[in-house]
């Protein structure tokens, strides 16, 4: 039987980048997938694909709509399976990526489904059924999420008509009305990857926003944004059903405050909300490792579950489902397990939705400020009144920042805007190190850059910005 200092079993953003760690750290590394491609989700059916379809469309939609504001006539014309060939080419570069690294870095790679057999031995069950052992010093768990589906809702995913994200980055055809369940970040992506390639997109969400959780105030503008773009939104409305036609499917909503039920009829419909962590069959049980109320795997703060030798990291375990918060974690349990210190800040973990304009967060929204009943002040700045956003025709959108009344340190920042998710990373850099407003606001920024409105945002938070 092969013998490890570390195996990891699943390997996206988290589990592979804990590998890698791993390995460079000088521990013999091997990894468990039961997928033919590494990169899990995110790099198969998830951030990687929407990506490639989010900037293919949005390219299609410039050239639509605002090559002709700066001089360029065209008429772009939508070749779907070019598009979807360049979304796939993108994901098998990707995952190729992944293979290439665990070779450089000597992991060994086990294809099949792991389970924990207790005492530190994973079984490798391979699709043809052959089964195979391994052990391990330590464990790393790190098996990600899966489609939740509607709660007290029977939903039959065919991934053609009714999708779930998978499907909904492949349709061969553009829906021409195409129905969203839930106005969260998978929803408004992929809704408006299809919104812009020319579908009618209808969102129906249960809480009385989109993006619930993201600050207030952006959320509003972002909303406004999308409709303009001709999204539509059916909000505090609670789906209770969806289901197949003869020509597509339907979906039925109720107004959460009461009221009657309407039902909608559309080409296909997206089902997105949320997601769940992935525990099954991994024997869980027979190792002795917990779950918590909402079940995801209980850890302490070093990762470790209730089963000795055995961490998580990652969707699998609580806090936010994404990627990067993933990789972070992989990377502090490799320190921890190579016996060096390994940390996450969780306060300064950048969110980004990928639409056109993205939205981008880190820190404190101001609705938690206030709940909080910490004294803040918010300075604003528009991109209407930056000079590289009127060049571009990118004038839609602002920054806020938000800075603690008393010692000025930054505590939230928002960006909705072209560029967000890349703006966003300065005010990660200066929250890491506890930086003020006015550490920001006197550091000299670029000109002309998008990025000097989040300079004048916190300018504003204190005096007054330059340009407006
Ligand atoms: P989500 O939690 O972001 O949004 C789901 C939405 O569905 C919520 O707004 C919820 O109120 C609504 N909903 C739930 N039940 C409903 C019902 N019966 N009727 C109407 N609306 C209902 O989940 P989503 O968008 O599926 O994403 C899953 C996870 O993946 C999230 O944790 C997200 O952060 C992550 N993700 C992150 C991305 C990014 O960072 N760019 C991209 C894609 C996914």
């Amino acid at each position: 039987m092969s013998s490890y200092d570390l195996v990891v079993i699943g390997t996206g953003p988290g589990g592979y980048v804990c590998a890698i760690k791993a390995a460079q750290l000088g521990l013999k590394t091997a990894v468990v997938e039961k997928r033919e491609t590494f990169g899990g989700t995110c790099l198969n059916i998830g951030c990687i694909p929407s990506k490639a379809l989010l900037h293919a469309s949005e390219m299609f939609a410039e050239a639509g709509h605002s090559f002709d504001g700066l001089g360029i006539e065209v008429s772009p014309k939508l070749n779907l399976k070019k598009m979807l060939a360049h979304k796939d080419a993108t994901v098998s570069a990707n995952v190729g990526g992944v293979a290439f690294l665990f070779k450089k870095n000597k992991i060994d790679t086990y294809q099949g489904t792991g389970s924990l057999l207790g005492g530190g031995k994973v079984a490798v069950t391979a699709a043809d059924g052959s089964a195979q052992e391994i052990e391990a010093k330590n464990i790393v768990i790190a098996t990600g999420s899966d489609v939740a589906g509607i709660p007290g809702v029977e939903v039959e995913f065919d991934e053609k008509t009714i999708v779930s994200s998978t499907g909904a980055l492949d349709f061969q055809k553009v829906p021409g009305h195409l129905v969203v369940v839930g106005g969260g970040v998978i929803g408004l992506e992929l809704g408006s990857v299809w919104a812009r390639l020319g579908s009618k997109v209808t969102v129906v969400e249960y809480l009385d926003t989109i993006l619930g959780g993201m600050d207030g105030e952006v959320a509003k503008q972002f909303q406004r944004m999308l409709a303009k773009q001709g999204m539509e939104f059916k909000l505090g409305a609670k789906v209770t059903g969806v289901s197949k036609t003869r020509k597509g499917a339907k979906v039925t909503f109720e107004p959460v405050k009461g009221g009657d039920a309407e039902t909608i009829e559309a080409d296909a419909v997206l089902v997105a909300t949320g997601r769940k962590p992935y525990t099954e069959g991994l024997g869980f049980e027979k190792a002795g490792v917990a779950l918590d109320e909402r079940g995801r795997v209980k850890t302490d703060a070093h990762y470790a579950t209730s089963a000795a030798g055995v961490y998580a990291i990652g969707d699998v375990i609580a806090g936010p489902m994404l990627a990067h918060k993933a990789e972070d974690e992989g990377i502090a349990v490799a320190e921890m397990i190579a016996g060096q210190a390994g940390h996450v800040n969780y306060d300064v973990i950048p969110s980004v939705v990928y639409t056109s304009p993205e939205v981008a967060s880190v820190g404190r929204t101001e609705e938690e400020l206030k709940k909080a009943g910490i004294e803040y002040k918010a300075g604003k700045f528009p991109f209407t009144a930056n000079g590289r956003a009127r060049a571009m025709l990118h004038t839609d959108g602002f920054v806020k920042i938000l800075s603690d009344k008393a010692t000025d340190r930054v505590l939230g920042v928002h960006i909705v805007g072209f560029g967000a998710g890349e703006m966003i990373h300065e005010a990660a850099v200066l929250m890491e190190f506890g930086g003020s407003a006015e550490d920001l606001a006197r550091t000299c920024h670029a000109h002309p850059t998008m990025s000097e409105a989040v300079r004048e945002a916190a300018l504003a938070t204190f005096f007054k910005p330059i340009h407006i």
